[in-house]
């Protein structure tokens, strides 16, 4: 069913009210003007332009060699596409963790030049000062902890962060942090689903999870793996809903066979 007839726009306030009431926030990721469109007809809350554009879109294997323009583009061509969705923008690596001024010279110009809603930006206290100048600009900040993929070469793996008190104590600490400062949610990453309930429950804006258990205010996933068009990631936490790899594979074999057969195209196919 289309949701854009009679559409309301998501707001930052309005996912705020959806925690206090208990609604759970639904939110995945696009690059493009297709996909985005398909998203935001079928009802989903937020629409991450997220950094894993570089491992999905351009096949880099990590999230860090996609650029401030690369983001900008593909969020522009999201915004064409969406009529109720937020859109949030992953600020990439390298764009913000020199300085607060870089943070929100990079932050300005993707809600400048792309039209997109709220930034996110992985990290807690290190980048205290950037989330405090940018939400000082106006910018809606989206916050990202736990399992941060920007930091992949200090972590070393992608197993689950957090399970060792210290690094607990500090995720809630950072969490407590960014909703003071006024984020309007964070989201947290491959974290114990117990400590994700302690986050949530501690702090006033929606955390969203990936890998992070039930408790969390809202869930995100990225849309090419719930839909099985990548084929090679399969964490515990990833439910495929389709296998559109193979569903699509199977539509362009048979449109090569048609073609070589001289069955496509056909007498009503032609001019
Ligand atoms: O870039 C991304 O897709 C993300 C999600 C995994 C949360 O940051």
């Amino acid at each position: 069913m289309s949701a854009h007839k009679n559409v309301k726009r998501i707001t930052t306030h309005v996912l705020r009210s959806m925690k206090e009431n208990n609604e759970k926030i639904a939110m995945l990721t696009a690059y493009d003007y297709s996909m985005a469109r398909i998203v935001d007809s079928a009802g989903i809350d937020i629409i991450l332009v997220g950094d894993s554009a570089s491992n999905v879109m351009a096949g880099h294997e990590t999230t860090l060699p996609i650029t401030l323009n690369q983001m900008i583009y593909h969020a522009s061509s999201v915004v064409r596409a969406v009529k109720r969705a937020l859109i949030l923008v992953d600020l990439p690596f390298g764009s913000y963790q020199g300085n607060w001024r870089e943070a929100l010279k990079s932050a300005i110009r993707i809600m400048k030049e792309s039209g997109a809603h709220a930034i996110k930006m992985e990290g807690g206290v290190e980048i205290e000062e950037s989330v405090k100048r940018v939400l000082s600009a106006g910018i809606p900040v989206m916050g990202h902890l736990g399992l941060t993929p920007q930091s992949i070469y200090k972590f070393g793996t992608y197993v689950v962060r957090a399970k060792e008190e210290e690094e607990a104590e500090k995720l809630i600490s950072d969490a407590k942090l960014l909703d003071e400062l006024g984020c309007f949610g964070i989201v947290l990453e491959k974290i114990p689903a117990e400590l994700t309930k302690e986050v949530s429950q501690n702090i006033g804006c929606p955390t969203i999870g990936i890998g992070a258990g039930p408790h969390a205010d809202g869930q995100v996933l990225v849309t090419h793996d719930l839909l099985g068009i990548t084929k090679d990631f399969n964490p515990r936490f990833l439910r495929r809903y389709e296998n559109l790899f193979e569903t699509i594979e199977g539509a362009v074999n048979r449109y090569i066979q048609d073609v070589r057969s001289m069955d496509f195209p056909n007498a009503d196919e032609q001019y």
